[in-house]
């Protein structure tokens, strides 16, 4: 299964600055790279991200879509219209979402359902609170949110991101140990609920992700990807993150030396 390694900007870059860095970025990623890389911008930078990434090996993703295909809903923008921008992931159930705009876990599985009917792959992201995790809840907050989110069934490819809330731009990550836990829960659950079909989901890590701490988690036998914001914001620290999923530690500007061999030039 290949990584998926998906930088969210969240809320940052002029379409100047957007431009820079796609033109930077797709300077140092090779046509054919062993790592899935995806680069999330915000909506006014996405027309243009779809044009210059538009054949190569980098996805489009978007940061958010609204389930309904088309309507009165001031400010939103609908996984039809990303679907037409040719956006092929879209996060869904961001923690920043459903704690700073109140979106509930029903709305999310609307946003899930949707995107699969517009043939978008969404990244669900789950994830406790340090008050939930010092609780001993951190997995019964989880297993809530997956149920929620997958209630109707698993319709299409599906990526699931376990972001433990504390660790979200605070520079502090999770113990690679908690990560890994978290994550062979969530295997174990999807394959519980959805059979054969569980083993094609790919669980990413997010939190605090860095190029120092990348291999970290993305050398866990059950992390297949990894959901970075503020190190993402620059191309060349995405870009060593992105080394780090396929096995060489980064290590300086340029990356292990073993991996020259399938970097472009
Ligand atoms: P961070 O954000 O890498 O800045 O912690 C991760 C995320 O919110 O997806």
């Amino acid at each position: 299964m290949r990584a998926l390694v998906a930088a969210n900007w969240k809320m940052h870059k002029t379409l100047k600055e957007a431009e820079d860095y796609l033109r930077r970025l797709l300077e140092l990623v090779p046509p054919d790279p062993p790592v899935e890389l995806a680069v999330f911008p915000s909506f006014t930078a996405l027309s243009l991200a779809s044009e210059m990434l538009s054949g190569s090996p980098v996805a489009l993703g978007a940061q958010n879509g609204h389930p309904e295909r088309e309507g009165a809903f001031t400010g939103e923008v609908s996984m039809h219209q990303l679907a037409d921008l040719g956006v092929r992931y879209v996060i869904c159930g961001h923690s920043e979402r459903r704690r700073i705009f109140g979106e509930t876990d029903e709305f999310v599985a609307a946003k899930v359902r949707a995107a699969w009917a517009y043939g978008i792959t969404p990244i669900l992201c789950v994830g406790e609170t340090l008050e939930e995790r010092r609780a001993g809840k951190a997995w019964e907050v989880v297993e809530r949110q997956l149920s929620a989110a997958l209630e109707q069934g698993l319709s299409g490819p599906l990526v699931i991101a376990y972001e433990p809330v504390w660790a979200i731009g605070t520079g502090v990550p999770a113990q690679p140990k908690d990560a890994q836990e978290m994550a062979r829960m969530i295997r174990t659950w999807l394959l519980e609920r959805f059979g054969e079909r569980g083993k094609a989901v790919r669980i990413q890590y997010g939190g605090s992700v860095k190029p120092e701490n990348a291999g970290d988690f993305l050398r866990l036998p059950e992390i297949q990807g990894a959901l970075v914001g503020g190190a993402s914001l620059d191309p060349q620290s995405f870009w060593r993150i992105a080394q780090a999923a396929i096995g060489g530690k980064p290590s300086g500007e340029d990356g292990p030396l073993k991996l020259q061999r399938w970097r472009r030039g």
